[in-house]
Order: C-alpha cells, then sequence, then structure tokens
C-alpha cells in the first residue's frame, strides 16, 4: 500500500498532497534574484524589485492562507549599503509604496507588521512608513509579517552579548545566568515568543547561501532552495517548498520517533 503522503527528501514533491495539519509556523524566505530577472529581461535592476514586491503581496497572502503564524522576508541586508546609490535608494523607497498601497489588505487578512533590523538608519520617510504600518496593524492577531531591514544575523548576535555584557556589569545578571534562553530573549525575534525560530528556510534563485541571515534562529531550520527568481516564485512554489519541508525527517540530533 502506498500510503497518501510519501516521505521524500528530494526536491521533487509533485507527487506528494501538502499536508495542511504539518504547515510550519515560522517561514523565513532570502528573496533572492530580483536583479536578474530583470537582466533577463533586458529591463534595469529596480524593474525586478518593482516585480517582487508584488511577490511580496501574494506570498503574503498565500502563506496566511496556510496558516502560517511568521513570515519573515529578508528585504535589506547590512550588506546591500554596498550597491549603487541609485539601487539603494529605490530599495528604500519601496516599503513606503508597498504599504502605501497594501495596509488595507494586510488589515483585511489580519497580518501584524512587525520589522527586526537597524530601522535607524534609514532615509525618514521609509521609518514613517515602517512605523505607520506597524502601528496600523498592531490589532491584527493573526500571522506576523515580519521584515528584516537593514538586518544582519552577526550584529544581531553582536548586540545580544552586548546586552547581556551590560546586564552583568549592572549587577542584574551574573555571567553563570547566560544561558541560550537568555540570549534568545535578546534577539530581535524574541518577540515572536514561540514562533521566533523558522521551521523552514527558502531562498530564491539558486543561490544556496545564507547571506548573514537569521544565524542565532535557523539552528535547526530545514533549507529549501529553489531556483526561481523572486519575482517568479508564487504561492504553488510556496506549497511546493512546504511539501519538500514535509518530506525532511527532523531530528534534531536525536533519532527518528516513528
Ligand atoms: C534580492 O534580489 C533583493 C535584495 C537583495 C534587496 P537581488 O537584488 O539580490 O537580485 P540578484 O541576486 O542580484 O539577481
Ligand atoms: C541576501 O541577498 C539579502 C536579501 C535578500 C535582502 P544578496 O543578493 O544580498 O546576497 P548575496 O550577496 O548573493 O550573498
Ligand atoms: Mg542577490
Amino acid at each position: 500500500m502506498f500510503s497518501k503522503f510519501k516521505r521524500t527528501n528530494s526536491n521533487n514533491p509533485d507527487e506528494n498532497e501538502l499536508d495542511l495539519n504539518n504547515i510550519p509556523k515560522h517561514i523565513a524566505i532570502i528573496m533572492d534574484g530580483n536583479g536578474r530577472w530583470a537582466q533577463r529581461k533586458h529591463l534595469p535592476r529596480v524593474a525586478g524589485h518593482r516585480e517582487g514586491m508584488q511577490t511580496v503581496k501574494k506570498i503574503t497572502i498565500a502563506a496566511s492562507d496556510l496558516g502560517v503564524k511568521v513570515l519573515s522576508l529578508y528585504a535589506f541586508s547590512t550588506e546591500n549599503w554596498k550597491r549603487p546609490n541609485d539601487e539603494v535608494n529605490y530599495l528604500m523607497q519601496l516599503p513606503i509604496r508597498f504599504f502605501q498601497t497594501f495596509v488595507p489588505d494586510l488589515i483585511k487578512n489580519n497580518v501584524r507588521v512587525m520589522v527586526m533590523g537597524d530601522i535607524t538608519r534609514l532615509p525618514e520617510g521609509t521609518q514613517k512608513a515602517v512605523h505607520d504600518a506597524i502601528n496600523q496593524t498592531a490589532d491584527c492577531t493573526g500571522m506576523v509579517l515580519n521584515f528584516a531591514l537593514n538586518y544582519g544575523g552577526r550584529i544581531e548576535i553582536v548586540d545580544a552579548a552586548k546586552q547581556a555584557s551590560q546586564l552583568v556589569t549592572d549587577g542584574k545578571l551574573t555571567v553563570d545566568q547566560i544561558d541560550e534562553a537568555l540570549l534568545a530573549s535578546l534577539m530581535m525575534t524574541s518577540p515572536l515568543g514561540d514562533f521566533e525560530d523558522p521551521e523552514l528556510l527558502i531562498r530564491t534563485s539558486g543561490e544556496q547561501r545564507i547571506s548573514n541571515f537569521m544565524l542565532w534562529q535557523l539552528a535547526y531550520s530545514e533549507f529549501v532552495f529553489v531556483d526561481e527568481h523572486w519575482p517568479d516564485f508564487d504561492s504553488d512554489s510556496l506549497s511546493n517548498a512546504i511539501k519538500i519541508y514535509q518530506g525532511r525527517h527532523r531530528r534534531f540530533g536525536g533519532l527518528e520517533t516513528k
């Protein structure tokens, strides 16, 4: 007998059905390939970012509909400042456009906006758009849409270490009290409570690296790399990635429980 749901480690999930009882609660996505998508169409790189913004809208709704609790999206890394000014400026304007057009849909879908990263370095208009969106969706109780903006995993860990050191210096903590739970509480994901660590990380565009994203939180996440560029990623791509996740054997260093 074939079971309805066949377990596989392959990236070929087509024969599987999506198990709605096993949807990852926290999905993190490295949205990559906007520039190459545009270049392939002989368009400027920023056209890829504009199209990528539409994908963010579609995937947000798709994830929320699937019952995902947290969707973390890598939108701008601490290393992305190295790009040409024009591109950086365009990327800084995108959140303004995104929230201007999308906040009503977020509210309709009960999605709450959260941000991780040092947004004080963003232009004022961008900071305002982000704060407005956080405030406007503050009462939403469904999925959390968590944008990583000027975010870096290493600086996040450095900042947590600094905060822990300060607590020791101030006599509020002993060195022995610094443990994983304490550091987790100092990470930018701590407001997410039980959902702080993603079960699934997806990266688009064929690159197979983590590029300084959520280094602490991804310790035991399943990684799914897809070849599509971000603007081509759609709800079927999301379902496929989740099917691949559902075929994985998660052991957390132990032995499989059957
Ligand atoms: C991802 O697409 C978006 C950001 C990093 C802001 P890229 O801009 O990295 O696109 P590629 O990887 O150059 O194609
Ligand atoms: C990672 O993509 C950052 C974001 C998606 C925001 P990059 O395109 O910046 O990463 P690298 O340079 O290929 O590692
Ligand atoms: Mg890239």
